[in-house]
């Protein structure tokens, strides 16, 4: 019976990302039975390099970032099926090679012969590579599905995602397009889903009844480093809030969704982003904050003056039924005191009966700490009686952690996961084409913004803090601060 075989092109193949992350993840789906036994991988990329030196980048990097027992029969049936071109995206003749290369497997094989190409490339090479990639017959599907992953960022604004969906769309169909953000692979955010709708006791009260704000951190201790090629033209806006903080948040706010499919969830999802309050860029300054760690003018690559912001703090609304008046704080950086991921539910204080009819119940309110990473866990926060006369509270926690569960091994890296579903074809955790655009519509007006001649500074931070003053402010301003839950145990960040 002829079977199912699947090649896998990474263009891109000797960058960080594949070396660290997907090649890796697809030795470790290749052991654990993830991968169709018929599978080739295939390298593209500039670097000069033979089969056998592809061979050697492989082996060093599922040594270096694969699993920790590395077992040499698996290591021999996985090397027999990789194979490397040297090529340069943007030309036609190149991609002609690869496609060359594919053809012949093919030939020689009976059955349905897929393929899947992941671009783990600079984004300025999208357009060019989809658009040789579809001259050169790489997306004809006549002998099996073709699927592509695009890594993040998907555009720099509204505009530009909007032109290359129509690039994509002028060569793929929509449920081919795998557009990629890791966080969503996180098990820890998956999980966000299960918590919220796999029990009865949140949901009644996950509403502007009961909630009085949600905050969403995701905190890095790492600099920028030698990024700055890439990240002084981003930012942390387009490097870490359009893509994984919104999408915590669509998770955190949206409605059930209706059935277990793909696009049921993704409707959910596009309807929170579709609720958040469209700012004006004024609104946009007012409702945000820019910080810039000390230090970072130093870092290499970084243009002298450069007014990118490394630290980003926001207010949201998202104006449903559900939500209305309730403030998402979002908030990211490098530099920062930790690394913490996490995201914090701050419940409205009760009335205050049993403290008599005068009295403000002195306790504090109720907190809900998702712990996304590291410490990966949940955190409820309640108020006890002091035992002894009167009445005294104090707060204490109920607390499930992950590793106490499941053991210390137990989550598996993010890009095994989405790496598994896109070769499944459960576009589930990947972001469609309509996410995307309402995602940059969000953030829009704050770049805007800030990339105003008029804009202030990004205020300074010292490194190792968490980030700048006027973010404290954006939160005193309602009343609230920031908290800090995971790894710290309910410890205010100041
Ligand atoms: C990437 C950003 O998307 O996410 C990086 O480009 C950031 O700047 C990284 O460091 C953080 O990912 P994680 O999984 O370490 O939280």
């Amino acid at each position: 019976m002829p079977g199912e075989a699947i090649t896998i092109v990474i263009m891109g193949a000797t960058g960080d990302l594949a070396r660290r992350k997907l090649i890796p993840a697809l030795f470790e789906l290749r052991c654990n039975g993830g991968c169709p036994l018929e599978m080739n991988l295939v390298g593209f990329s500039r670097t000069p390099l033979t089969h056998e030196g592809f061979r050697q980048l492989v082996w060093e990097s599922v040594r270096e970032f694969g699993p920790l027992a590395l077992r040499t029969d698996e290591w021999e049936d996985f090397a027999k099926h990789l194979h490397y071109v040297t090529g340069d995206l943007d030309s036609l003749e190149d991609l002609e090679l690869l496609t060359e290369l594919l053809n012949e497997f093919e030939r020689g094989f009976e059955g349905v012969a897929n393929r899947l190409y992941y671009l783990s490339i600079s984004p300025a090479l999208y357009e060019v590579t989809l658009r040789n990639m579809g001259a050169s017959g790489m997306t004809d599907e006549g002998n099996g599905w073709r699927r592509v992953v695009i890594e993040k960022p998907f555009g720099s604004d509204l505009a530009t995602a909007q032109a290359l969906n129509r690039t994509v769309h002028s060569l793929f169909r929509e449920e081919q397009v795998y557009r990629i953000d890791h966080y969503l692979g996180k098990e820890t955010v998956q999980n966000l889903m299960v918590f919220r709708f796999g029990n009865i006791l949140f949901e009644p009260l996950w509403n502007s009844h009961y909630v009085d704000n949600v905050q969403i951190t995701v905190a890095e201790e790492l600099s920028v480093g030698d990024r700055a090629g890439y990240y002084d033209a981003s930012g942390v806006v387009r490097d870490m809030v359009q893509n994984h903080l919104l999408q915590i948040l669509t998770i955190i706010a949206m409605e059930p969704p209706s059935g277990v499919d793909a696009d049921s969830l993704r409707d959910r999802k596009v309807d929170v982003l579709k609720a958040i309050r469209n700012w004006s860029p004024q609104e946009a300054a007012l409702n945000a904050v820019a910080g810039q760690y000390d230090g970072y003018l130093g870092e290499p690559d970084v243009p002298p003056g450069s007014r990118t912001p490394t630290y980003a703090a926001m207010r949201l609304f998202v104006e449903t039924w559900r939500w209305s008046g309730v403030p998402f704080y979002l908030r990211s950086g490098k530099s920062m005191a930790g690394k913490i991921s996490e995201v914090v539910v701050q419940f409205r204080r009760p009335p205050s009966v049993i403290a008599g009819p005068d009295t403000e119940i002195p306790g504090n309110p109720n907190l809900l700490a998702m712990c996304l990473q590291p410490d990966e866990g949940a955190h409820l926060r309640f108020e006890v009686k002091v035992p002894g006369q009167g009445l005294t509270m104090r707060s204490e926690h109920m607390e499930f952690q992950y590793e106490w569960a499941f053991g210390q091994q137990a989550i598996p890296d993010a890009y095994e996961r989405l790496l598994q579903d896109a070769i499944n074809g459960d576009p589930s955790l990947f972001i469609r084409s309509d996410h995307i655009e309402e995602a940059w519509r969000v953030v829009d007006p704050l770049l805007e913004a800030w990339a105003s001649p008029n804009a202030p500074r990004p205020e300074r931070y010292v490194p190792g803090t968490w980030g700048p003053q006027a973010a404290n402010r954006l939160l005193a301003e309602h009343g609230h601060h920031w908290i800090t839950v995971c790894g710290q145990r309910y410890a205010p960040s100041p």
